[in-house]
């Protein structure tokens, strides 16, 4: 089976369509963010989208999963304008899973009304919704070999200068009860959250920007004997040894699909006997897998 991780798209919205209104607070500062320089990395996205379509029938992807961060600042008309621009890839939707990224509910209206299940919902449900304790979180996906497992670490930041995640304990106790359910015992379990537990090195992210429960989590995961942790939220690829931790899995980071000159994805080849990794890069309007994962 084929499995490709993406991450961070940030579908950017021509700032002169966001109301006036909602520059506020962060958001405002988020917008003038995109202006100062970071919005240009995120143009072509639909064209660079367009191209991993390609990518994924090409080399017959059979699930997509993607660690959220559609948006920039989590609008309504973003993540109406990002539903539409993933839904190509997200064919069909039942092999496309997701999660928000703390981008999409940057802000607490965004939560109250429900916006990003509403633009995408459709592509987080749960095969063992017994589990679910906090909405639909954790959620589990089964396909042949592999389960695929969500927690919910994106949380709406009011403080600007904080861009943290969490995952409620409870998801985190959920979490662990189904890692214990013996029907998981011969799968390969793929456990996907925005935030990432560890940097490219092995250390947490810092406090401000990370994943404040990041250790309780990997303890959470230590039974877990084949398979991955996937996240975003880092702007960059990488793969980590959880060794130190006590894990017999490593971490994966997607980067960002989209972002310019760093467009990157990983595509996770499973069977059976094993599991071979490799990342995927983007030049010249295609994407296209680099020989190793360490390159
Ligand atoms: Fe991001
Ligand atoms: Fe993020």
């Amino acid at each position: 089976m084929r499995i490709l991780h993406c991450s961070d798209p940030h579908f950017d919205l021509s700032l002169r369509s966001i109301p006036l209104r909602k520059w506020f607070g962060k958001r405002a500062i988020g917008a003038m963010n995109l202006m100062g320089g970071r919005g240009h990395y995120f143009d072509n996205a639909d064209e660079k989208i367009d191209a991993l379509v390609r990518f994924k029938e090409t080399h017959a992807v059979d699930l997509v999963l993607c660690t959220g961060d559609y948006t920039a600042l989590g609008l309504e008309a973003e993540l109406e304008n990002a539903a539409e621009l993933i839904a190509p890839l997200a064919q069909p939707p039942e092999r496309f899973i997701t999660l928000p990224g703390n981008h999409d509910i940057y802000a607490k209206d965004v939560i109250h009304s429900d916006a990003f299940f509403r633009y995408f919902g459709r592509y987080m449900h749960s095969d063992w919704p017994q589990y679910s304790v906090d909405g639909i979180w954790p959620f589990v996906r089964l396909f042949d070999e592999i389960a695929v497992i969500g927690v919910n670490s994106a949380k709406p930041n009011p403080l600007p200068w904080r861009s943290d995640g969490h995952i409620p304990p409870e998801q985190l106790e959920a979490l662990g009860r189904i890692l214990a359910d013996p029907r998981l015992a011969d799968r390969w379990i793929f456990v996907m959250t925005h935030y990432a537990a560890r940097l490219a090195d092995g250390r947490p992210d810092r406090k401000q920007h990370g994943l404040r429960n990041a250790d309780d989590f990997l303890r959470t995961c230590r039974p877990i004997r084949r398979g991955a942790i996937l996240n975003g939220h880092i702007h960059r690829c990488y793969r980590t040894d959880l060794t130190p931790d006590g894990l017999r899995i490593d971490l994966y980071c997607a980067g960002s699909i989209t972002m310019e000159g760093r467009e990157c994805f990983w595509l996770f080849n499973v069977d059976r006997k094993g599991m071979t990794v490799r990342r995927g890069v983007y030049a010249e309007g295609e994407y296209r897998l680099l020989e190793c994962t360490d390159e």
